[in-house]
């Protein structure tokens, strides 16, 4: 009897399990899910997967386009810029009840540093060379993305850029390869998390492949001249670094690569992405990007635009609707093949079984105050800005404040900002949640006098402020002067002929030098900026970037001295605007020797270099130790140095390990960063810091056509201001 109860049970089991289709079922492998939905779903049903809708106001202020009413229920993602989690369910519920196979939607938003609770922009993140604490941010903000209703963000942007007149510097990672590669899997894997399924991973997206940093003159969206062998050796390892490392998506940018756009480049999206690096997620053109290529010249309408884009492996468009509109006709004609829409389908339906929408459409509706600015993310926030915040320079230790200091100017139209000091790309964040930099000193400096006064705009010309300006600086012993840009400055289509502050800000520093009194400049800006007037003039200088939330607190413990500044330049600061393109790794000149080359009218030098930042206390580095000096080039060197917090206060530092290959078939970079690493060492005590150099990565370096090459011979290392010889044989 009991027997066949049992065999009952287990056909039932099987009865129901036949009737649940294998792309339903949980437990079948994603690849087997995928192929079944596939050949379940109609030419008008792929097409819509492959299209991304906008929802709502695009409160991004280049994009304003008009508002999708009455959306397809069938869309493949939609760009989700409302946060709230019940409409989402709403347009949810509509996809998975209301068509026939119920394919859930993809919610992708633009959450760059930070969903609701706002981190530092991504430049400054990159100058606390703490990416564990990135992935920390990134997975905060995941968190508040996912119960705000997002599965996907538009992030990280990995985008080497070496000319901070392009706006779009303040939201990659600084002007080097590794370090944008470093950071970039550093947020990837905090997006992510272990895996995309997890109930608080959102998916990233790589943006903007490829070469959108080389932007010509700086101005955003135009040709950008990238040379075959640029693009291997600066563009595309980030990108690799982070494919390798999982992410989801990639994002085609809107530049031209010398002459092929980005987002018709097969050679980059099929050829390198796809074939080379394996990977199996899709590509989502940028905003309009496939419209554009008819701008661009490469296509004579947006038919022909979809067609290009779609053939060269762009899989989803971002908003135009001309998959929408012309893909049915160009499969009738045969100008895209139904083997290319089912791979682009499966592509987009992998990164949803991944993600475990099928499974879990719905976001979970938890009350707001549990959902942003918790205690974590604020202290998060906190800790990235202390670390981010750089010191430039610092006359005399006039930083941190000494006891003397009984009255504080605190002076400038950032001090008491809210709203430019979170910066561009926090379309959630509040300016309300933000703390002003005089929140943060006032409440630091509880038994000093703060005399406030704004001095002056952020630009135009008017000057009436100064006189206020100067007297208070007058009754004061110090001067913390804040100025900076707004946060419209910088960002998308945020081009600037030139790197300096307004004429206004510049004035102000000078009239309050005529005060006599030290100044403290704290800059708060998206770029690098031109401080070859303002640098001689002040006492020291911090600069904050855009911090996010919590800029005020991290500032006023830097000048108080409870934080030791511990940040360094991702992005090295010209003398001038002229001096762009300027940054570390440059190649050697033909003629290094007696100044030839050099500009005639100003330095070449810049004035900081990548790698610059002060501390309050002192580092002495040992000699460097090899454990050999000459191998073969499948046998490895260890090498350390030991650094010594010599000064009086606890620090933390970060060693920067650079190799240079002096001569090699195509020349290389006077030298190039492989590894850096930052720690804590307490004042008296010292730290061993290690680094494995292994030739075939840290010594090979690749052709324009993308291949490795190894050549023996001598070779250096640089750490601080040591330098070492090593030799490595076939
Ligand atoms: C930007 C992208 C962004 C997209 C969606 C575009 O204008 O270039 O970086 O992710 O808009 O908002």
């Amino acid at each position: 009897m009991k027997k066949i109860a049992i065999v009952c049970s287990v056909l039932l089991s099987h009865l129901i399990v036949a009737q649940v289709p294998v792309y339903k079922n949980k437990t079948a492998p994603v690849e087997k899910r995928i192929s079944d939905l596939l050949s379940k779903m109609t030419i008008e049903e792929k097409i819509l997967q492959l299209n991304q809708y906008t929802f709502g106001i695009n409160n991004n202020p280049n994009n304003i386009g008009p508002e999708v009413k009455g959306l397809p229920a069938g869309i493949g993602s939609l760009i989700y810029f409302s946060a709230d989690p019940v409409l989402r369910n709403t347009i949810q519920k509509k996809a998975m009840e209301e068509t026939r196979l119920g394919i859930p939607i993809l919610f992708g938003f633009d959450v760059i540093h930070g969903f609701r609770t706002v981190y530092p922009i991504s430049i400054a993140q990159a100058c606390s060379w703490n990416p564990e604490l990135v992935k920390l941010n990134c997975s905060e903000a995941a968190r508040e993305s996912v119960l705000s209703g997002v599965d996907w963000t538009f992030s990280p942007m990995i985008d080497v850029a070496r000319d901070p007149r392009w706006g779009r510097v303040s939201e990659g990672y600084g002007e080097d390869p590794y370090v944008n590669a470093v950071f970039g899997v550093a947020s990837v894997k905090g997006y992510q998390g272990k895996k995309l399924s997890d109930p608080f991973s959102i998916a990233a997206c790589l943006k903007h492949f490829v070469g959108y940093g080389m932007s010509e003159g700086g101005r955003d969206y135009r040709f950008s001249d990238v040379s075959a062998q640029s693009l291997w050796e600066t563009y595309l390892p980030p990108y690799q670094a982070c494919i390798d490392a999982g992410a989801a998506t990639v994002m085609s940018g809107f530049n031209d690569i010398s002459g092929v756009p980005a987002t018709a480049n097969h050679y980059t999206l099929t050829e390198i992405l796809k074939k080379r690096w394996k990977f199996n997620g899709f590509v989502v053109s940028d905003w309009n990007a496939v419209k554009q290529l008819v701008w661009q010249g490469v296509a004579k309408d947006e038919k022909e635009a979809g067609q290009k884009a779609f053939m060269a492996g762009v899989e989803m468009d971002m908003k135009d609707n001309i998959y929408f509109e012309h893909f049915a006709a160009l499969i009738a004609e045969k100008k895209i093949p139904m083997s290319a829409i089912n791979d682009a389908v499966s592509r987009v339906l992998r990164v949803k079984f991944n993600l475990g929408l099928f499974d879990n459409p719905y976001t979970e509706i938890v009350e707001e105050q549990s959902r942003y600015l918790q205690a974590r993310s604020k202290e998060l926030a906190t800790n990235l800005a202390e670390e981010s915040m750089v010191l430039l320079k610092n006359k005399s230790n006039t930083l941190p404040f000494n006891s003397n200091v009984k009255k504080i100017a605190l002076i400038g139209p950032m001090a008491k900002d809210k709203e430019n000091i979170i910066g561009a790309w926090s379309f959630n964040g509040k300016s309300k949640d933000a703390e002003s930099l005089f929140e943060g000193i006032q409440k630091e400096f509880k038994n000093v006098t703060i005399n406030y006064a704004v001095g002056c705009d952020f630009d135009g010309t008017n000057e009436s402020g100064f006189a206020e300006a100067v007297a208070k600086a007058k009754e004061s012993d110090i001067i913390v002067l804040c100025l900076g840009e707004k946060k419209t400055w910088s960002g998308e289509n945020a081009s600037r002929s030139t790197i300096a502050l307004p004429e206004i800000q510049e004035k102000l520093v000078e009239e309050l030098k005529k005060t006599g009194k030290p100044i403290v400049l704290v800059l708060s800006n998206g770029r690098p900026l031109e401080l070859v007037r303002l640098e001689p003039l002040v006492d020291a200088i911090v600069e904050i970037w855009q911090p996010g939330v919590a800029g005020g607190t991290p500032l006023a413990g830097i000048l108080s001295g409870r934080i030791n500044p511990s940040a360094k330049l991702a992005i090295t600061f010209p003398l001038t605007t002229g001096q762009i393109p300027t940054y570390y790794s440059i190649r050697q000149s033909a003629r290094p020797f007696d100044k030839q080359g050099d500009y005639q009218d100003i330095s070449t030098e810049p004035l900081y270099w990548f790698g610059h930042g002060l501390s309050y206390t002192k580092y002495d580095y040992s000699p460097i130790k090899l454990s050999a000096t000459k191998i073969n080039k499948n046998q490895k060197i260890m090498v350390e140095v030991s650094v010594a917090n010599t000064g009086k206060v606890d620090g933390k530092e970060t060693v920067f390990w650079y190799v240079s290959d002096p001569v090699a078939s195509i020349s290389r970079p006077i030298k190039e960063l492989k590894f850096f690493e930052k720690k804590e060492i307490k004042s008296g005590k010292k730290i061993i810091y290690t680094f494995q150099i292994e030739p075939m990565r840290d010594l090979s370096f690749t052709d324009a056509i993308g291949k490795r090459l190894f050549e023996s011979g001598d070779f250096y290392l640089y750490v601080n201001d040591q330098k070492v010889k090593f030799e490595v044989t076939e």
